[in-house]
């Protein structure tokens, strides 16, 4: 792999003792050919390097159309049927998984896609450090890594911290949009977002939220609906 290809290698601090908790593990996986090419060559046309300066939302796209964000795309399918289906919005995608975001640089090429862009890189540095405060009119997490096992609950990226960075950089009445098909996660995420100040929930206190169509199905909803899981939405607006 070219050294201009980023990866997300952990930064190593002598005599840290402190690694925070991550909601992934880094499994990169084998790149094919076609994604090794989309992130070696089109990286420049769709790609945000990770730093730690708050980026130009207004100049990264032709326009400045609204912004909708997505934490963990995958490998990108819905992203990109969701920027097919409205031009007038302009996504930026993140996402840790070389070949997911390989896959989705790829295709949005081939497509000749001009309202994406892609940070390859742990959503919550990027919130942190990239994004400004209320900046941003949706942002969507749609069947995050559930984390079954009770020893691994703290790996879960919904949490009050993540949530309260959630709610910094949404604009006023902006969205926050989760789906999972993990009841018991569903439960975690409504839980969790009835303690957080500052959100409404649209389907009112305690409801999950019905099938709002601007939602495309994505890989893992698929395979997860193979295996005869639910899929549960949860809508809210910011205060
Ligand atoms: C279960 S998969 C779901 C992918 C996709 N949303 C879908 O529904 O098909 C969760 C994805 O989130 C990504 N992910 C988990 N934590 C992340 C983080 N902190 N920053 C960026 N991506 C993350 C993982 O790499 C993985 O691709």
């Amino acid at each position: 792999m070219s050294s201009d290809i980023p990866s997300i290698e952990p930064s190593k601090k002598a005599g840290s003792r402190h690694r925070p908790i991550k909601s992934f593990v880094l499994r990169q996986g084998r790149l094919t050919v076609a994604q090794q090419n989309a992130l070696e060559h089109h990286w420049c046309d769709f790609g945000i390097d990770y730093t730690d300066q708050l980026l130009a939302l207004d100049s990264l796209f032709e326009n400045t159309n609204k912004l909708v964000l997505e934490v963990g795309f995958g490998n990108g399918e819905s992203l990109l049927q969701q920027a097919i289906n409205q031009p007038e919005v302009n996504f930026i995608g993140i996402e840790v998984h070389g070949p997911g975001v390989g896959h989705l640089i790829h295709q949005a090429k081939t497509l000749d896609i001009r309202n994406i862009k892609v940070i390859r890189h742990d959503a919550v540095d990027v919130l942190k450090q990239q994004i400004p405060d209320s900046s941003i009119s949706k942002i969507q997490l749609f069947f995050p890594d559930p984390w079954h096992k009770k020893k691994h609950h703290k790996r879960r990226i919904i949490s009050p911290e993540f949530i309260r960075l959630i709610q910094q950089k949404l604009l006023p009445d902006g969205y926050f949009h989760m789906a999972t098909d993990w009841q018991h996660y569903a439960e975690h995420m409504l839980r969790q977002m009835y303690q957080a100040p500052g959100f409404n929930n649209t389907a009112g206190s305690g409801n999950y939220s019905p099938d709002t169509g601007d939602r495309c199905e994505t890989k893992f909803e698929r395979r997860g609906l193979k295996l005869g899981h639910g899929v549960w939405d949860l809508i809210y607006e910011k205060q």
